[in-house]
């Protein structure tokens, strides 16, 4: 089993502050950064690129950067994003027309890949890819927006990936995105996930560190 992990997504972070909330939230208890990529394309959302991530490294952020594409091309930005100081790169994979070589550049540029499954986005686009993976990251909302509420049916869906990654035998951590709070992180481990996105549940907080650690408290339990 490997341990929690808590990464705070900045998209709901305040903006005009970027690099001291990244800096607060790490110091909080935080063990990565999510960060959010929308084009108005794949998602009906706009947010930011390369240049912001690269900006948070030069800021001094040594914390793995976790980017999560909800783009389409998917190709173009993986290089400018690994250039930029991403460490995992995840995508979703009907955005892609080459899922296979999407997840090599991935390698190849040096960070760890991840697909990316919507609610309704079905299990067997892992099929093939599973072994090439190092995480599967569950859409537990529909992609674009901050604060929407928990999809429960993702809960079996959860288990399934967890029962395949179980028979692959590899160590493939399972990430889940979207409205994950302090009252149903418990429940999202007990169903197999071991990486936690949390956003509006921390940054809508004033005291990060408090719900950080009633996550972590809860993960104990
Ligand atoms: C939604 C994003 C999520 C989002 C999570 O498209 O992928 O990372 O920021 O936000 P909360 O935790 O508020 O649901
Ligand atoms: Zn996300």
């Amino acid at each position: 089993m490997q341990p929690f992990l808590i990464a705070p997504s900045i998209l709901s972070a305040n903006f005009a502050k970027l690099g001291e909330e990244v800096d607060k939230v790490l110091a909080a208890g935080a063990d990565l950064v999510h960060f959010d990529v929308m084009d108005n394309h794949y998602v009906p959302n706009l947010t930011f690129g390369p240049m912001i991530c690269s900006a948070l490294r030069k800021h001094g952020v040594t914390a793995d950067i976790d980017v999560h594409l909800m783009v389409q091309p998917v190709d173009t930005l993986i290089g400018m994003f690994a250039d930029a100081g991403a460490s995992m790169i995840s995508f979703h994979p009907e955005a892609s027309l080459h899922i296979d070589r999407s997840v090599q550049l991935i390698h190849q540029a040096g960070c760890k890949a991840g697909l990316v499954l919507n609610p309704a986005t079905p299990l067997h686009y892992l099929d093939y890819m599973l072994d090439k993976l190092d995480y599967v990251l569950l859409m537990s909302v529909n992609p674009g927006f901050g604060g929407q509420s928990f999809i429960p049916s993702v809960l079996d869906k959860l288990r399934e990936v967890k029962s395949r990654i179980k028979a692959s035998g590899r160590e493939i951590r399972v990430e889940i995105d979207g409205g994950v709070k302090v009252d149903n992180i418990r429940a999202i481990a007990e169903a197999g996930a071991d990486m936690f996105v949390a956003g509006s549940a921390i940054f809508n907080q004033p005291d990060y560190a408090k719900v950080i650690d009633a996550m972590r408290q809860e993960l104990a339990r």
